[in-house]
């Protein structure tokens, strides 16, 4: 499928809280190619997120990945030092988050915001040469009058356009990696059609890799090359994206897609996933298939132990966990 970027193996990470050890993501374990999308989907709280801030390091305090290995270019990142960690962060991998507003200060016009990036990557950047990249890069992203909108404050700028802007911020040290974690969900629906329509444009153009992340099988399943669908700290099911869609071996799969509004109704709509129950807690793990309280193909067996990650028989590489693979449910 192209040549591996990362491969994260067996992963699992912990936070400590107050009510003890929550196991926010129990033994992942996929691939991200260059040049092609790889999508997570999966319900609040499935672990899509401290999966995408493992990838760069930026686990919060009372993270600790306590088991497994991230490797970009086959080399673990577990092991970069502090200098490593920076480099890999400045100019291979890039993220973008949900709310494009919180990640600009109020404070500083565009200009100075590129300008505050371009530096700390390099650092013997002209004020012309900070000045053209900005420029090019708000072009790349479609944004008019760029040289003039340097000047403008994050609050001149509507959602889509501050995305935009974000996005050519993450590009400035132009990163092999693009992690989008929810870039769209804050975005209407229209907006969010152009914004994709970006990212696909960029993939294509820098060869990037993207993971991208949604609680939106359809929106994703349209764009991924792959998809991974995850749930409670688990990958439930990983194939080429159109498997996944066409022929769900997984019944959370199929219920996430069945659970899909109609084409049309409006962003907000899609968050109410209409799967009966609720994502168990991740602070009570129980030793079985964490789908089982709310599947109806559960029997006892189930109970007992996850089942392995298996590869089903038509070697599309196609995986899933579940011991009734894409039987009706
Ligand atoms: N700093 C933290 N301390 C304690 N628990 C955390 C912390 N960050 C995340 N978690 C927990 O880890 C689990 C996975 O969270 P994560 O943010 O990855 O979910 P998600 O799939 O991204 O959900 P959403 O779709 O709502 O963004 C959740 O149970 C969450 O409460
Ligand atoms: S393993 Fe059992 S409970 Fe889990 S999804 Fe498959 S059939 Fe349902
Ligand atoms: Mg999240």
């Amino acid at each position: 499928m192209g040549q591996d970027i990362f491969k994260i193996q067996d992963l699992k990470i912990d936070f400590t809280t107050p009510r003890g050890i929550l196991k926010a993501v129990r033994g992942i374990s996929f691939t991200v190619h260059k040049g092609k999308i790889s999508g997570i989907v999966g319900e609040s709280g499935s672990g899509k997120s401290v999966t995408a801030l493992s990838l760069l390091r930026l686990l919060p305090g009372n993270g600790t990945i306590t088991h497994g290995q991230i490797l970009f270019r086959d080399k673990s990142i577990l092991s970069y030092n502090k200098r490593e960690l920076q480099k890999f962060r400045g100019n291979d991998v890039s993220i973008i988050f949900q709310e494009p507003g919180r990640s600009f200060d109020p404070i500083y016009s565009i200009g100075k915001s590129f300008a505050e990036t371009i530096k700390a990557h390099h650092p013997k950047a002209t004020k012309s040469g900070i000045l053209l990249r900005s420029i090019d890069l708000l072009t790349e992203v479609k944004i008019p009058d760029p040289e003039e909108r340097l000047h403008n404050f994050p609050h001149q700028f509507s959602g889509g356009m501050l995305q935009r802007i974000m996005i050519a911020i993450a590009l400035v040290s132009d990163p092999c990696v693009l992690i989008a974690d929810e870039p769209t969900t804050s975005l209407d629906v229209t907006i969010q059609a152009r914004i994709i329509d970006l990212l696909l444009e960029l993939k294509e153009k820098r060869n990037l890799a993207i993971i991208f992340i949604s609680h939106d099988l359809a929106l994703i399943g349209s764009i991924a090359d792959r998809l991974i669908v995850m749930y409670n700290g688990l990958v439930l099911e990983d194939g080429p994206a159109d498997r996944v869609l066409g022929h769900p071996l997984h019944p959370y799969s199929r219920a996430l897609l069945d659970s899909h509004p109609r084409l049309g109704d409006h962003y907000t709509e899609k968050r109410l996933i209409t799967i009966p129950g609720s994502i168990p807690d991740p602070h009570m793990t129980e030793p079985g298939c964490p789908f089982a309280p709310r599947c109806r193909m559960v029997i006892n067996e189930c109970r007992t132990s996850i089942p392995p990650l298996e590869q089903s028989n038509d070697h599309s590489g196609h995986f899933y966990r579940c011991i009734f693979p894409g039987e009706k449910n």
